[in-house]
């Protein structure tokens, strides 16, 4: 017999053997959250238990969805400020409370995972005493809470370590957000055991319940010892200092808030009991909920990125294009990369170099990395020799012959790429994609070289392009909707990020790119010590310091750029390229020549003639300096949005943390000028103090000060 009662989100159907089973199942949505409805069904499931415990022998809490529970609503959580401090501890304390007074019934509580479990998700998972996980490599386990600037605070920390220990649960789940897949989480002890389809799934938990009914938390049992001890155990207590060291370290001093709480919280809850451990994470949870930095990461990598990739900047063309045969010009280092991304998804790609002997080069780069994966186990030979069976390297254009998308990515010259794309052109299908891979040249410029000027669109990628997720698109005068959507469908195709700019002289990001570098060069100029100016950009929370990244891209290719510019009619000399040019009379052109701002022997060091060139004053505050790097790529930024360069402040954000290594914690180049303190009014007041006295480069344009000071922010202003 079957007794069936409907709650909102949770179902309950309890067995002839007295298993109630507690299916997640919220109506409101495809995924299950730690929203209003689940706080509420959760409330009314757990005082039933409470009330019907002896008639009950254990639960299994299991859900319909495709994925387990998808963790906290971010809606909610991006509107919390300090003034809802108290509203927050109340939710989440209430939140946890249910979970503890589960575990706590005297009822074994069997999970059976039947899909991913992120974050709150795999918090309630924890809250129960056996963890059975679908066999499935798609499922994944993991607290991605600290990539949002948050923490798990619905236990999350408080079970992890003390049922994995400090380090385990710190390194190998906590502080980078890892997700794990169903075999590793057995290994790690996070889950208990796998099954190999749903039914086995459920019968497993429902076998563990029926042959457990004392079952109890480890932590709750008498004399129970954490892995690795606690704070006070000697062999964890003489490693404990280091901890804070080491993660500053690894975040290269970037202030992110996150993971330190993390460290706390985690360090702190095994010092006291379960309870308390309780009260302290959720203290740790509510001041990072409220602050800036969570907001700004939950802007930026969630709503603004869900928005770039669900295809609001994708013209309203109703067919989605999908490649199948796709002729990339240049088997280069990113001719390599791209073809490689293209029969990673399962699309036939012709390599077209000047000999089928260079193209061969190309396709040899590509093998030599799948046979990486293949040494790794994440390939098997057959899948890697199939794989790669869908490249041909050639020397012919004829064999570009039923190509739908062609991807120039040849030598940076503009009559080169105008004559292999017009070659390209009448040999694909007559209405194949002309994209052009180009990083500085007009896409109107190179669209003159063929007939169908309308199906000419820029596809900028990023090196490397098998880790670089974005991918900038560039608008030419001539560029069809049709065609630009096309684009958009084929980076989506292959899973990267697509942003739209239109064509102007480095399109977005690398003009943008360039003011983060030259203004680096300046600050050495103006006596800043080299190692301070790459401080000053790391503990800003860039990925990398400006002189290295100069030194990286090479320090001819900025000078390149400005004669282009000047060409042009260009009247800007920024005083970065004074620098450069001294460096590369010298012939110090950067790393790839072995010197530049450093000697690049294997211990990368600054090169000792650089202090005489540019004697250290420290002139400038340090303060001064990381704002400098910031203020100069949001106020050119904030250029390209008043050129029409850039039409959505979702591009500029997602673009500038996923291509150029804006800072994510300020949720990207233009949420940093509306998180500023004071707003807009008050970026626009400070841009206007560093104008006067660093120069006019940061004299902020005219539509910060007419548009998005009344309109609030620069958000509002734009999509007004
Ligand atoms: P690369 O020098 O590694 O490769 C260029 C390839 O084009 C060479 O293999 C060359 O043999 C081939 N090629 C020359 N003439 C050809 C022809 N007539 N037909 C077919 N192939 C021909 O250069 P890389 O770095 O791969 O750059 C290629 C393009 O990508 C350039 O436009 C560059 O500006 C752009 N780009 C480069 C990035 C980088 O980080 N290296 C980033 C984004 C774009």
């Amino acid at each position: 017999m079957t007794a069936t009662q409907h709650t909102s989100t949770i179902r309950w159907e309890q067995g002839a053997d007295d298993v109630v089973v507690l299916t997640l199942d919220d109506p409101s949505s495809s995924a299950n959250t730690v929203n209003d409805a689940y706080v509420a069904s959760m409330a009314e499931t757990v005082d039933r238990l409470e009330r019907e415990k002896e008639s009950i022998r254990g639960v299994v809490l299991t859900s319909a969805k495709k994925t387990f529970f998808a963790g906290g609503d971010l809606r909610s959580l991006i509107q919390a400020t300090p003034d809802t401090r108290q509203q927050v501890l109340a939710h989440v304390t209430l939140v946890k409370s249910q979970l503890r007074r589960l575990e706590t019934l005297g009822l074994p509580v069997a999970a059976a995972i039947n899909g991913t479990a992120l974050g709150g998700g795999l918090e309630i998972a924890l809250a129960c005493h056996h963890r059975v996980v679908l066999d499935d490599p798609t499922v994944k386990l993991g607290f991605p809470e600290v990539t949002l600037g948050l923490l798990p605070g619905a236990g999350g920390i408080v079970r992890t370590v003390r049922l994995l220990g400090l380090t385990t649960a710190l390194l190998e789940l906590l502080l980078q957000g890892q997700r794990v897949r169903p075999d590793k989480a057995l290994k790690l002890g996070l889950v208990h055991e796998t099954a190999g389809d749903r039914d086995e799934l459920i019968a497993k938990a429902r076998a563990w319940v029926l042959a457990n009914e004392a079952a109890q938390q480890p932590y709750d049992v008498q004399g129970y010892r954490v892995p690795g001890g606690t704070p006070s155990s000697p062999s964890l207590a003489s490693t404990l200092p280091a901890f804070p060291a080491n993660l500053t370290k690894q975040l290269k001093g970037a202030p992110y808030p996150a993971p330190y709480a993390i460290l706390s919280a985690a360090v702190e809850s095994l010092q006291v009991d379960v309870d308390t451990a309780f009260v302290v994470e959720g203290r740790y949870f509510v001041d990072l909920v409220v602050g800036q930095i969570s907001t700004n990461m939950i802007q930026a990598l969630w709503f603004d990125l869900n928005r770039v990739n669900g295809g609001a900047s994708r013209p309203a063309v109703a067919a989605t294009f999908s490649a199948t045969k796709v002729g990339v010009l240049g088997a280069g280092m990113m001719g390599a990369g791209i073809a490689h991304a293209f029969a990673k998804v399962g699309v036939d790609v012709v390599l077209k170099d000047v000999s089928t002997e260079a193209a061969e080069k190309g396709r040899a780069h590509v093998a030599g990395s799948v046979g990486k994966q293949v040494s790794r186990g994440r390939l098997t030979q057959h899948e890697a020799d199939a794989f790669l069976a869908r490249i041909t390297p050639t020397g012919d254009a004829a064999d570009l012959a039923g190509c739908d998308v062609i991807v120039e990515a040849v030598f940076e010259d503009q009559a080169l790429k105008r004559q292999v794309l017009s070659e390209a052109e009448a040999h694909a299908l007559p209405d194949a994609l002309l994209a052009s891979n180009t990083s500085t040249l007009p896409i109107t410029g190179l669209a003159e070289g063929v007939r169908r000027r309308e199906d000419v669109v820029g596809m900028h990628f990023f090196s490397p392009v098998d880790k670089m997720p974005l991918v900038e698109l560039i608008v030419g005068e001539r560029t069809s909707d049709a065609a630009l959507a096309r684009a958009y469908d084929v980076v989506r195709q292959i899973g990267k990020t697509p942003i739209v700019v239109r064509d102007s002289r480095g399109f977005f990001t690398s003009r943008v790119f360039g003011t983060l570098v030259l203004e680096g060069a300046a600050l050495l100029a103006e006596g800043l010590a080299p190692s301070s100016v790459e401080r000053a950009a790391l503990q800003a929370g860039f990925p990398a310091g400006p002189l290295t990244l100069l030194d990286e891209v090479t320090l001819t290719l900025p000078l390149k750029v400005s004669v282009e510019a000047a060409k042009a009619g260009s009247t800007e000399d920024h005083p970065g390229l004074a620098v450069l040019r001294a460096l590369v009379e010298r012939g110090r052109t950067g790393k790839a020549a072995g010197q530049g701002f450093f000697d690049w022997t294997p211990e990368k060091r600054v090169w000792p003639g650089l202090s005489e060139l540019f004697p250290t004053t420290d002139a400038v505050p340090f303060a001064d300096a990381q704002e400098r790097l910031l203020f100069a790529m949001a106020v050119e930024t904030a250029r390209c949005v008043e050129e029409r360069v850039l039409s959505s402040v979702e591009d500029a954000n997602v673009g500038s943390i996923l291509g150029i290594g804006f800072p994510p914690l300020y949720g990207g180049v233009l949420q940093y000028v509306d998180q500023y303190v004071g707003g807009v009014a008050g970026f626009v007041a400070r841009a206007d103090e560093l104008a006067d006295i660093y120069g006019e480069r940061f004299r902020p344009p005219a539509l910060l000060l007419e548009r998005a000071v009344p309109a609030g922010s620069l958000r509002a202003a734009v999509s007004a």
